[in-house]
C-alpha cells in the first residue's frame, strides 16, 4: 500500500490514539455509506451513484469497496469503482453479507479501551449491540468513552450527527450477563487475565441460548483452547482479535482453537469482513498470535533500554518515529496499549515459549504495581491530562 509517510506505518505499530499524531481514514466508514443502509439491513447504492471509491477493505454499503488483488496501482490502496463495477461489487458484498445475516445481535463483555471500540465498530455497522461491565460505574465510564469517540468522529466529519445518534441508539448497556441470552455473537474484551476470562466463558455458556452462537475472545495472548474447554461448546469458541483503536485499525486476527469448528471460523470471518469491513489474517492458537509475537519483544526491548539508562524515553521514541517512520515510538505505544496489558501479554508469551525476550522487565511490573498503566490511567512513561 502506498501512502504518505506516517500513514503506511500505522499498520506496523498496530495501535494509534484517536487524537494521535497520525490518522488514517482507511477503516473509518466514510459519510455516504450510512445513507444507503437501514438500521437493520442493507440497501444498495442508487444506480445513479457516481463514484463509490476509497480504500476500505471489505467495506459495506456504499463504502469504498476493495476487491482483493485489484487496485494495486491506486495510491489509496484500493480501486475507485464506478457505475456498473460499483454495482457488481455491491452485489458481491450483498451475497457475502447474506451468508452472515444470522449475526445481528452482538454482545461485548468489557467496555474499556477495546470493548468500547469493538462495540462502536459493531454498532456503526448496523448491528444491535449490548455491552456488559462489572459495575455501574465502569459501565458509565465505558458509555462516556464510546459517546466521546462517536462525538469526535462526527466533529471530524467521519460520520454525520444523525449517524452518531443512530449508532448510539443501537447500543444498550448492562451489568448482567444474563441479558446476553439472545446474542448471536459475543466478543469478550475484559482485562488480560486467564481466570477472569475463563469465568466469563463459563457464564456465557450458561446464559447464551442460541445453540450455534459464536463465543469470541479479543485476548492478545491467552490460548483460546483454554477458554473453549471451559464451555460445553468448544467448537463455537474462537479468537477475534481487534487492534487499538478498533474503529480505526483495519486488521483483525482470527484465531481458531484446536477445538473450533469450521462453521464457526467461517461465520466469524464472514462477520468481521462482510459486516464490519475489516481485513482479517489467520493465526494459530499460539500465545501472541502474529502481531504481538512480533510487537511485544520490541516494546519490552524499549522498556529495558529505558530502564538501563541507555537513552531517555523521548530519545527512544524519537529514534523510532524519526529514524524508522513509525507513527509512534515504543514507549508511547506501550502507554497506549496499557502497561498492564503489555505485562500480561508478555507473561503469557513467556509462559508458553520460555524465551528471555518475552520476559517482562522489572520496571514494567513496578509501574503496573504503582498503577501507572499508561494513557487510560493518566500516567505511564508519560503523563496525560
Ligand atoms: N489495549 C490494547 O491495545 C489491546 C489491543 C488488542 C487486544 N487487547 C485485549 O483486549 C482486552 C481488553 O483490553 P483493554 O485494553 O480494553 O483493557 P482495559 O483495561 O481498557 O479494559 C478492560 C475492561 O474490562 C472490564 N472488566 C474486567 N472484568 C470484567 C468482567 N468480569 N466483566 C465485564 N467487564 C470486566 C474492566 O472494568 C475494564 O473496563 C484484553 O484481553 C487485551 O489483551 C488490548
Amino acid at each position: 500500500m502506498v501512502a504518505p509517510p506516517g500513514r503506511w506505518s500505522v499498520a506496523l505499530a498496530g495501535a494509534l490514539p484517536h487524537n494521535g499524531v497520525v490518522e488514517t481514514n482507511s477503516t473509518m466508514l466514510p459519510w455516504p455509506w450510512r445513507a444507503y443502509k437501514s438500521p437493520r439491513g442493507l440497501s444498495p447504492p442508487p444506480r445513479e451513484a457516481g463514484v463509490v471509491g476509497g480504500n476500505v477493505v471489505g467495506g459495506v454499503g456504499a463504502t469504498p469497496v476493495h476487491i482483493p488483488g485489484e487496485g494495486q496501482g491506486c495510491p489509496s490502496g484500493g480501486p475507485f469503482l464506478q457505475g456498473r463495477h460499483a454495482r457488481h461489487a455491491w452485489d458481491q458484498r450483498i451475497s457475502e453479507r447474506h451468508e452472515v445475516t444470522d449475526i445481528e445481535r452482538v454482545g461485548v463483555v468489557g467496555c474499556g479501551q477495546m470493548g468500547s471500540g469493538i462495540a462502536e465498530v459493531c454498532a456503526r455497522a448496523g448491528l444491535d449491540v449490548m455491552v456488559a461491565e462489572t459495575t455501574g460505574e465502569a459501565l458509565e465510564l465505558g458509555r462516556t468513552r464510546l459517546a466521546n469517540s462517536l462525538g469526535k468522529a462526527a466533529e471530524r466529519g467521519k460520520i454525520t450527527e444523525n449517524e452518531r445518534d443512530t449508532t448510539l441508539d443501537r447500543l444498550a448497556f448492562t451489568t448482567d450477563l444474563g441479558d446476553f441470552a439472545d446474542r448471536d455473537l459475543v466478543i469478550e474484551a475484559v482485562i488480560e487475565n486467564e481466570q477472569v476470562k475463563t469465568e466469563i466463558f463459563q457464564v456465557l455458556d450458561q446464559v447464551v441460548t442460541r445453540p450455534d452462537a459464536v463465543l469470541a475472545s479479543n485476548t492478545s495472548s491467552i490460548p483460546l483452547v483454554k477458554l473453549a474447554v471451559a464451555t460445553s461448546r468448544p467448537d463455537q469458541v474462537i479468537g477475534i482479535h481487534f487492534f487499538n483503536p478498533a474503529p480505526v485499525q483495519k486488521l483483525v486476527e482470527i484465531i481458531p482453537a484446536l477445538t473450533t469448528g469450521d462453521e464457526t471460523i467461517k461465520r466469524a470471518e464472514a462477520a468481521v469482513t462482510g459486516i464490519l469491513g475489516k481485513h482479517t489474517i489467520r493465526a494459530q492458537d499460539r500465545s501472541g498470535f502474529v502481531v504481538n509475537a512480533l510487537l511485544i519483544p520490541y516494546l519490552l526491548s524499549a522498556v529495558r533500554m529505558f530502564e538501563s539508562g541507555i537513552a531517555s524515553r523521548e530519545d527512544i521514541d524519537n529514534g523510532m518515529e524519526l529514524g524508522c517512520a513509525h507513527p509512534m515510538g515504543p514507549l508511547k505505544l506501550t502507554d497506549l496499549i496499557g502497561l498492564d496489558t503489555v505485562a500480561s501479554v508478555a507473561d503469557s508469551m513467556y509462559a508458553e515459549f520460555k524465551e528471555p525476550l518475552y520476559a517482562a522487565p522489572p520496571l514494567l511490573q513496578r509501574m503496573v504495581d504503582a498503577g501507572r498503566l499508561g494513557r487510560k490511567a493518566g500516567a505511564g512513561f508519560y503523563a496525560y491530562s
